[in-house]
C-alpha cells in the first residue's frame, strides 16, 4: 500500500468510526506519525515545524514528560479522590512560582474543563451570567462551551454574545467597544420581545374581549 492510499483508507474508517463533530485541518489532511520538540512528522517523513499546536507547552515528546508519564502511569493511575502524594507535591511547586494571591490549584484533564470551571468561577465572582466571544471561537466541547464554540457550529448558549474578532486596524479599544454595543443590543431586543409578550397577554386578558386566553 502507498503512504497515499494509507491515508485514504485511515480517512474513510475515521469518518465511519468517530462522531461527526471532529474537524480536520486542511483539505488534504496531514496524516501525523510521532513528533519531538518543535517538529512534526507525517507518515511521508515530512517535517513540519509545529507553531499552533496548543498541548504540548514543553515541546513535544519531552523525555522528562515521557518518563515521568510512563512512571506514574505505571505506578498509580486514579482519580483524586483518594489521597495521594502527587497532586499535593505539584500544586506546592507550582504554587511557589505564582503571585501570593493564587493559594490553591484545580487540577483538570482537557480544555474544556478548564474552560468549563473558569466559566464557573467567573460567574461565581461577579454574579453575572453573560460571556462575550468571537464569531469563530472554539472553546471546547462541554455542554457550556461548545455554546461558546461556533466554529463547532454548535448554537450559542444563553446569555453568549459573539462579535467579529479584532483584526487590521482594530485595536483593543474598538474591539470592547463592540462587545459592549453587542450586549446592549441583546439586552434592548430582549427587553421590546418581553415588553411584546407582556402585552399580548395584556390584551388577552381584556375583559372586553371575554375570557382570558391560556397561552402554553
Ligand atoms: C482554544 C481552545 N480552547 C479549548 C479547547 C478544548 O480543549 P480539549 O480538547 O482538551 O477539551 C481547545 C482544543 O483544541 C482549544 O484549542
Amino acid at each position: 500500500m502507498t503512504n497515499h492510499s494509507i491515508r485514504s483508507n485511515l480517512l474513510s474508517r475515521r469518518g465511519e468510526l468517530l462522531g461527526p463533530t471532529y474537524g480536520l485541518f486542511y483539505e488534504e489532511p496531514l496524516h501525523m506519525v510521532r513528533a519531538q520538540g518543535v517538529w512534526m512528522y507525517d507518515a511521508d517523513g515530512r517535517a513540519y515545524l509545529d507553531a499552533y499546536n496548543n498541548v504540548p507547552v514543553v515541546g513535544h515528546c519531552h523525555p522528562h514528560v515521557v518518563a515521568t508519564l510512563a512512571t506514574q502511569a505505571a505506578r498509580l493511575n486514579t482519580h483524586t479522590r483518594y489521597l495521594a502524594d502527587a497532586p499535593v507535591e505539584l500544586a506546592d511547586r507550582l504554587l511557589s512560582t505564582m503571585p501570593a494571591e493564587i493559594g490553591n490549584m484545580v487540577f483538570v484533564c482537557t480544555g474544556s474543563e478548564a474552560n468549563d470551571l473558569a466559566i464557573r468561577v467567573s460567574k461565581f465572582v461577579t454574579g453575572g451570567t453573560g460571556f462575550i466571544i468571537t464569531e469563530r471561537a472554539y472553546h471546547g466541547t462541554s455542554e457550556t462551551t461548545s455554546g461558546m464554540s461556533p466554529s463547532a457550529r454548535v448554537p450559542l448558549g444563553r446569555d453568549v454574545y459573539a462579535i467579529a474578532a479584532p483584526l487590521g486596524e482594530d485595536g483593543p479599544a474598538q474591539f470592547a467597544e463592540r462587545g459592549l454595543a453587542r450586549r446592549h443590543n441583546f439586552f434592548e431586543r430582549r427587553r421590546r420581545l418581553r415588553s411584546a409578550r407582556l402585552s399580548r397577554r395584556g390584551r388577552a386578558r381584556d375583559p372586553r374581549r371575554g375570557r382570558p386566553v391560556h397561552r402554553r
